[in-house]
């Protein structure tokens, strides 16, 4: 435990009652886990993860706890909080820290120095690997703690920005221990970012609004695995899909998927929901707030809270308050609102009423982050200081976990099929 930042328990009345709400949580969410359930078995009996100590920084709620839990099952001890202030739900940090091999600093709503001093009480605890959701260790331990970088077996990373933070730095020739980029796995990103951000960013923001999507206008701002999904899922409940995209060949893919593609000022004129799926900064601002209709959703589904951007949503507004929970309205001059969901973070996670993806598709993503703890503590040598991308057979390992445990059978190649699709001198 850190000497200077204080686990969850201390934040919490009553801790007990806590506990227990957030292992009924987390038992639901396992009861639909099978992959980590399958790994369980594994890991409790091997004890793969023996002697390790893992540093996370991830949302903390009942499917990643299912995770954390996994991991000290293996054998190693856990220290964790938040990678995102709104996310975290204090009873299943409760829970998780009542385990003895599992240290949890997250609490939710903690303001940016708690946030910060969180993260450093998980490095305090002299972690061998580092488990991110958004790059926030990986940096500090660059930044603050060098020291561990010797130590330091390896990491793994869970999503978009994340990863691209990271590319960033290997390019530059600073990251100076190997992580596995999960987000790029097959696994992970062509589940969890499409069909994952799609259904919950729009059960969010549903409940949260008690607003229908037929006949709506939603503009997606951005076109990739997550814009996809949200395109996708919001085609699907009846409202008319508008895309704004910076890429000629992502915007040619929205055209022909039937979306309407528009530049963001002119899709701000039309458009009841905005939601914001990029990565990347400033994407809905003053000149959009100037144009829009009155009574307009504004939510983001990217990783940091910048795609809106309230500052300048602010300098507009001649009054603002909050119109129901979760929901920001921000008065313009000339009377209309505007609506932010979840002060502009990503709403399927930091909304009062989120529960984040849907539970199996979180199984899929936890499934490999644990088998690649399990690579890096088995195998870390093998890898370079770096970004790494999961290896084939791991993510194919977690898939088939899957497909048994949903007794789905499928095919095989025969040895023919695989001589012939790996030979270069078969032709016509
Ligand atoms: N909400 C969630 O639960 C969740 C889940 C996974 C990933 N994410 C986050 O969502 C974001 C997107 O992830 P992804 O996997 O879809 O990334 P991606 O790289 O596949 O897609 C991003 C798209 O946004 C486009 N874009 C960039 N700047 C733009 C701009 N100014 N206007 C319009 N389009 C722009 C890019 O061209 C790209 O097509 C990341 O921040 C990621 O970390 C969120």
């Amino acid at each position: 435990m850190s000497e200077t930042y204080p686990p969850i328990t201390e934040h919490l009345d009553d801790v007990e009652t806590a506990r227990d709400e957030g292992r009924r949580k987390m038992d639901w969410a396992l009861q639909h886990m099978p992959i980590l359930q399958a790994l369980r078995e594994e890991f409790e009996s091997e004890k793969p993860l023996d002697g390790q100590r893992i540093a996370m920084a991830m949302h903390v709620e009942a499917k990643t706890a299912n995770l954390v839990e996994l991991l000290a099952l293996g054998g190693a001890e856990v220290a964790i909080t938040g990678c995102n202030p709104l996310s975290t739900h204090d009873d299943v940090s409760a829970a998780l820290d009542a385990h003895d091999n599992i240290t949890s600093y997250a609490v939710r709503g903690v303001d940016e120095e708690g946030y910060y001093e969180a993260l450093r009480a998980t490095l305090d605890f002299d972690p061998t690997i580092t488990v991110d959701d958004g790059m926030d260790l990986v940096y500090l331990v660059h930044e603050e703690y060098p020291d561990l970088i010797d130590t330091i077996v390896g990491g793994a990373e869970e999503t978009t920005t994340g990863v691209h933070r990271l590319r960033s730095m290997d390019e530059d020739g600073e990251l100076k221990y190997p992580v596995f980029a999960v987000n790029d796995t097959p696994m992970k990103r062509l589940f969890d970012n499409v069909h994952g951000t799609g259904e919950s960013s729009l059960a969010t923001i549903a409940m949260t609004t008690n607003l229908s999507w037929a006949g709506k206008n939603v503009v997606v701002g951005g076109y990739g695995y997550c814009g996809k999904g949200v395109a996708k899922k919001a085609a699907g409940q009846n409202a008319n899909v508008i895309v704004a995209e910076v890429d000629s060949r992502r915007a040619l893919e929205a055209h022909m998927e039937g979306y309407d593609v528009m530049p963001m000022a002119e899709a701000a004129e039309v458009g009841d929901v905005f939601i914001t799926t990029t990565g990347n900064r400033d994407v809905i601002t003053r000149e959009h707030f100037e144009v829009m209709q009155d009574g307009v959703l504004l939510a983001n589904a990217g990783h940091f809270d910048v795609e809106i951007n309230l500052e300048d949503l602010s300098d507009l507004a001649v009054d603002q308050y909050e119109a129901r929970d979760g929901v920001d309205a921000y008065e313009m001059e000339d009377g209309r609102r505007l609506n932010v969901l979840a002060e502009g973070r990503l709403v399927n996670l930091a909304a009062p009423l989120s529960l984040g993806h849907p539970v199996e598709v979180m199984d899929q993503s936890f499934g490999v982050q644990a088998v690649c703890v399990r690579e890096m503590v088995e195998n870390g040598d093998a890898y370079d200081a770096g970004v790494h991308d999961v290896p084939d057979d791991l993510d194919r390992e977690v898939a088939e976990i899957k497909l048994e445990a949903e007794g789905i059978e499928f095919d095989s190649l025969s040895d023919e099929q695989r001589e012939y699709m790996g030979s270069w001198a078969h032709g016509t």
